[in-house]
């Protein structure tokens, strides 16, 4: 069998119920530890002087081979075009959008850089699956030295309409770069429907939709197939996770606090994506029209801190203290604190322990790939008693989870509205939603989401790949070799 080899920007430091990460590194690393393998990228180490060295650790069935990243890099490829120009982008923030053509070169630059440090560590027969924004010119660069292997991508975030996407001033270049792959994967139909509507209306390819499984994109001289497959969890592990904790220090502690009063629960990264303002502010609308949840109902917003070096980032983080400290100032009793807002991290077990106390999970993104907090609340809930969820219509998991009850993020009464629905339903409409979504899950869960990209990334016709690939000069392997990272 195969090796699987998945590069990402970032390979999380887990360790068996260890802080949560970002979706990416939870569900990668679910799905890498039961085939075993081998994940390769950043360690999350920056340089400001000497030579970044590969650092390879055996644990478990899997191999870690990570890099540091040296200071300008850093910069131009992780902090400036992948997070102030992509992620805006992505997310549909055009208005954050901020591009300097620099970035874009140290992007690439790091791209091909990192692409000859993985070259010496693969073999003939492994297939190579990469992940997300930050490595969408890696098989490009893995090409150019050589590489004939099966290389698939997954694009952990939206893809926006293109009309979005031509304000990213290499446009045309990302989605040339993401035709070097044979197999792309999205999150979900509509993000699939980006991409192509781009192929055809702005790229001038086309798409054929005739063939079993992913469509057949034709585009830039080559031929690839795009699918979506929507990034599942593990419910009834974390369900178990979630019971474990139920008698832990932290339920204990939070239900001291809540006293008999009813709890409201989101999980983010303090990110401009996530919605975080208008939730607040729904929270407060809730409270403004209905009296006698006062002091009957919390609401803890875990937002542990993300990219803190990007302005925006720092503004968010302002914006949100200033909103929880003006709505706690107006609602607040002596014995009563409305928003419970902690800028910290926590354990994925403590987590899923607190989303089984929560009865509603408050999940209301501006846009997200997926959010697989959502999945995770809904699978820590016990199944007697079960709590709601509360999603954002444009977070990918609301295409599955129609057990939620779904609002608009910026509808602030709709979602204050929302909100007073999921405090006071009946347990019997509880569970049939619950149920609903279990099933869902179950059906879904993150091994089906690696065995169907992995199906079909293996079933990618050799023959038409090695027609429509740029073959890679052996000498490129070895003259890019030698060019610095810092070059
Ligand atoms: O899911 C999107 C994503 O950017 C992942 O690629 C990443 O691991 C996560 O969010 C956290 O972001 P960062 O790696 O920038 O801290």
């Amino acid at each position: 069998m195969s090796r699987l080899i998945i590069v990402s920007n970032r390979v999380a430091p887990i360790s068996e119920g260890g802080p949560a990460a970002g979706g990416l590194a939870v569900g990668v690393y679910d799905a890498l530890k039961e085939t075993g393998g081998m994940w390769f990228g950043w360690s999350g180490d920056v340089l400001s002087s000497g030579q970044p060295q590969i650092k390879v650790e055996e644990r478990g069935p899997v191999t870690f081979a990570t890099v540091a990243l040296m200071r300008r890099d850093y910069d131009q490829y992780y902090r400036g075009f992948s997070n102030a120009t992509l992620w805006p982008a992505f997310h549909y923030r055009a208005d954050l959008l901020h591009y300097d053509r620099h970035d874009f070169g140290g992007y690439c630059r790091v791209n091909a850089w990192l692409a000859q440090q993985l070259v010496p560590l693969l073999r003939e027969d492994d297939v190579i699956w990469v992940h997300d924004y930050h490595l969408i010119p890696f098989a490009q660069a893995l090409r150019a030295s050589g590489v004939k292997n099966r290389i698939g991508f997954f694009l952990h975030i939206p893809f926006p309409a293109s009309q979005v996407l031509l304000a990213v001033p290499p446009h045309r270049e990302l989605v040339e770069a993401l035709c070097s792959f044979d197999l792309l994967g999205f999150q979900t139909g509509p993000d699939l429907r980006a991409f192509c509507d781009y192929i055809v209306n702005e790229a001038g390819g086309s798409i054929d939709a005739s063939a079993q499984g992913p469509l057949t994109v034709n585009a830039f001289g080559r031929t690839l197939r795009a699918s979506a497959y929507p990034i599942g969890v593990y419910p009834d592990e974390i369900a178990e996770l979630a019971k474990a904790g139920e008698r832990g220090k932290a339920v204990r502690t939070m239900k001291a606090t809540l006293h008999s009063r009813k709890l409201i629960m989101s999980v983010d990264r303090l990110d401009y994506s996530k919605g975080l303002v208008e939730r607040f502010r729904a929270f407060e609308r809730l409270l403004e029209h209905t009296a006698a949840l006062r002091n009957k109902v919390s609401f803890l917003q875990i937002a542990p801190p993300t990219r803190a070096d990007l302005h925006a980032y720092q503004d968010i983080r302002l914006q949100l203290e200033s909103e929880s400290g003006r709505i706690n100032g107006r609602f607040a009793e002596l014995d009563w604190t409305p928003i419970l807002y902690i800028h910290k991290q926590y354990e994925r077990s403590v987590l899923a322990a607190l989303f089984r106390t929560a009865h509603v999970g408050y999940v209301t993104p501006l846009r997200d790939g997926m959010n697989l907090v959502a999945k995770e609340y809904v699978s820590a809930q016990d199944p007697d008693d079960p709590g709601v969820l509360v999603l954002s219509r444009f977070a990918g998991a609301a295409q599955e989870l129609d057990g939620a009850l779904i609002v608009n993020p910026v509808d602030i009464d709709g979602m204050a509205e929302a909100l007073a629905m999921a405090l006071g339903m009946p347990l019997a409409e509880r569970q049939a939603r619950y149920r609903d979504m279990m099933v869902q899950l179950r059906e879904n869960n993150v091994s089906v989401w690696r065995d169907n990209f992995m199906r079909d990334l293996q079933a990618v016709d050799g023959a038409k790949r090695a027609r429509s690939g740029k073959a890679g000069a052996a000498g490129a392997r070895g003259k890019a070799a030698r060019e610095s990272v810092t070059g």
